[in-house]
């Protein structure tokens, strides 16, 4: 069932041969059966500062609840932004409404709380549903943040997040794409509306292109035959323009939206910033033209955590109903961008980097006794690229 594609798999088609489901019925009994309950695992206790990060051989191994989940064997994870500010409590009370009881400790605490966003491994075992995939299959996928992260031995997930990872990258390179990857395609194709199909000849600001969506995000719209202007340090402009920025504007010589003022208009701005971006950055889109500001930055977690569910909801609803009517006022559309977690996206985005048009720009690759030096990197900032721990060593692929 090499040959399957993912809507065959999705639909319910699958083999009807009875001996090849008693065998998958004894894999999945075998393994459970020889299995330990427990697994190696970076875990917090309580939310804040770097030392909160804790080693055990001792988390609970995850276990298959629903019929289309699968466990993932963790060769290789990586970590974003959001694993540093949620160490901290960041999205606190979001999280908890959309993590899955069934998938949580009796006392229905999130702690022991698994970080670790991106994970490119093995699939050990299948729900019975799945078609997709099987034991031995190498994926990748980006991992929600209301479920249990990447640092860990082992990860469930369900089969509509996972992807076959690209055959030409060795684990510890396909680690460093997939979350921001799908925040990428999630801004830029779904919230933006550009894709491979209208891309040629559109003008995109990336705004801040050296860290880890930026330097995805340049490479995607690149493929697809934009012309892309990006901002960001002067000593990342090289790393840039090698992944194909035609103009690059260095925000540390002054006023960056100075220098922008003086470039043609753009059909789309993606936002990694935030900040005072938004006060200049919706004047240099083309007006009447259905060109989108999208941004990365938004209050929307912040919010929740601040005045719980509801409140913040309705607090996030009005600040961008007020935002986007502003600007829609002068012909040009405002928009927030939020990571959207897609197998499929992933699908794409594999083909995409074995037919060379994305690479993986790792900074650097940590194991996994380093992950605490690991969140100190990317807390520091300063991102070129993407920082990876490697939690198996790769064999040789
Ligand atoms: N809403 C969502 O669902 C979602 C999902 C993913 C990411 N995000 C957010 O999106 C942002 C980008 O994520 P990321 O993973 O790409 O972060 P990252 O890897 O930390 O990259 C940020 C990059 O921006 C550069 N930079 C800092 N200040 C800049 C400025 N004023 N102008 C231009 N470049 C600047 C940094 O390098 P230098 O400081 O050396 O210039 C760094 O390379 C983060 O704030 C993240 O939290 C949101």
């Amino acid at each position: 069932d090499e040959s399957m594609t993912r809507e065959q798999a999705v639909s319910g088609f699958q083999s009807h041969d009875p001996t090849e489901r008693t065998r998958g019925q004894y894999r999945s009994l075998s393994f459970s059966a020889s299995r330990r309950s427990v697994m190696p695992a970076w875990v917090i206790d309580k939310y804040g500062k770097n030392e909160v990060l804790r080693f055990t051989k001792n988390a609970a191994l995850p276990i298959i609840h629903y019929p289309n989940e699968v466990i993932v064997k963790v060769h290789a994870a990586g970590l974003n932004p959001i694993d540093i500010s949620m160490r901290g409590g960041y999205g606190a009370a979001t999280m908890a409404m959309k993590r899955d009881p069934l998938n949580m400790n009796q006392s229905g605490s999130e702690f022991p709380l698994i970080l670790g966003r991106d994970v490119s491994g093995e699939i050990m075992e299948c729900g019975l549903d799945v078609n997709y995939f099987k034991p031995g299959d190498q994926v990748w996928a980006a991992i929600p943040p209301w479920k249990q992260g990447s640092l860990a031995e082992f990860v469930v997930l369900s089969a509509n997040e996972v992807s076959h990872k690209p055959k030409s990258l060795r684990h510890v390179e396909a680690a460093s794409i997939p979350y921001v990857a799908a925040t990428a395609w999630s801004v830029i194709v779904n919230t933006g509306g550009l894709n491979k199909d209208n891309g040629s000849k559109k003008r995109v600001l990336i705004l801040g292109g050296s860290g880890g969506v930026g330097t995805l995000a340049i490479q995607m719209v690149k493929a697809w035959g934009a012309h892309v202007t990006v901002t960001c340090s002067q000593n990342a402009e090289r790393l840039v323009r090698d992944l194909g920025a035609d103009d690059v504007v260095d925000y540390t010589a002054g006023p960056v939206e100075k220098q922008l003022q003086t470039l043609q208009k753009f059909d789309l701005i993606l936002d990694n910033i935030g900040g005072e971006t938004e006060k200049w950055a919706l004047d240099l889109l083309k007006p009447w033209n259905g060109a989108k500001y999208v941004t990365l930055v938004t209050p929307f977690l912040h919010n929740t955590d601040r005045l719980g569910l509801a409140d913040g909801m309705m607090q996030s609803g009005v600040t961008i109903g007020c935002k986007v009517l502003k600007h829609l006022r002068k012909g040009v559309h405002y928009r927030w961008g939020f990571f959207a977690p897609s197998g499929p996206t992933l699908d794409e985005i594999s083909e995409m980097v074995d037919a060379g048009k994305v690479r993986p720009v790792v900074e650097e690759v940590f194991s996994f006794a380093q992950v605490p030096q690991v969140f100190q990197k990317v807390e520091q900032g300063h991102a070129r690229g993407k920082t990876v721990v490697s939690v198996i060593e790769d064999q040789k692929e």
